[in-house]
């Protein structure tokens, strides 16, 4: 019997990082952070000063960076060690968010990525975060959530995120390089952001962390 597996698929600041770790830790069952990985290639890249407009060189890049995740207590997010460094701060900041939207783009270095993130999927069940989860790196998944947020909403989650953790942007920046992140993330040729067929679509703005959680609980154990 193949391990079951709920996608949670949708844009930066749709609330799937939380949502995901929370169902996750309700479900007992593993999570992979795919976005964490495009972000840990980026940032890789940038150390060992690869151009990251060359998609052969990145995806090299990537095939050699050593990701590993130190699992959170209780939903907390989890440290991420890219080449032996903690690089936790650095990868939730929206420059590796830009460079790991522009190595995404790279068909080679999403192949890369493709076993590795097969990989997470291990019994009894993984909660798998990103932009392709149902469509391209688990599409026999059981269950299958596209979350969304206005923009604004979105901007606003991650200003106080990043507040929270003390640096200092503008809500009008951060909206507009939302908004450019998306653009540049649904309107490329590969793995472009886009819901599944056969998913459960959630829109999230004004709703509470808790309901969200609840209702995609509810579509695992209705
Ligand atoms: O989800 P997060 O904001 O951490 O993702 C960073 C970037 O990585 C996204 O903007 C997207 O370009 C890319 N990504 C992707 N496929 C995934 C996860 C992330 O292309 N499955």
């Amino acid at each position: 019997k193949q391990v079951p597996v709920l996608t949670i698929d949708g844009p930066s600041g749709s609330g799937k990082g939380t949502i995901s770790r929370l169902v996750a830790v309700r479900l007992g069952w593993h999570y992979l952070d795919s976005g964490a990985l495009y972000r840990a290639v980026g940032l890789a890249a940038a150390w060992s000063e690869v151009d990251l407009s060359d998609a052969e060189a990145v995806a090299a890049c990537a095939r050699r960076t050593e990701i590993e995740f130190r699992t959170g207590e209780g939903g907390a997010e989890p440290h991420v060690i890219v080449n032996g460094k903690d690089a936790t701060h650095q990868l939730r900041m929206e420059t590796a968010g830009a460079a790991a939207s522009a190595i995404a783009a790279h068909p080679p270095v999403r192949d890369a990525l493709l076993d590795l993130q097969r990989s997470f999927r291990r019994s009894p069940g993984l909660v798998a975060d990103g932009r392709d989860m149902g469509t391209v790196i688990f599409p026999d998944a059981a269950y299958k959530v596209f979350l969304t947020a206005s923009a604004r909403e979105r901007a606003e989650r991650r200003h106080k995120q990043l507040k929270d953790k003390g640096v200092s942007v503008t809500l009008d920046g951060l909206l507009r390089e939302i908004l450019a992140r998306d653009a540049r993330d649904a309107e490329r040729a590969v793995a472009p952001l886009r819901p599944a067929e056969d998913a459960v679509h959630i829109d999230t703005t004004g709703l509470s962390i808790e309901t969200v959680v609840a209702r995609v609980l509810a579509l695992v154990n209705p």
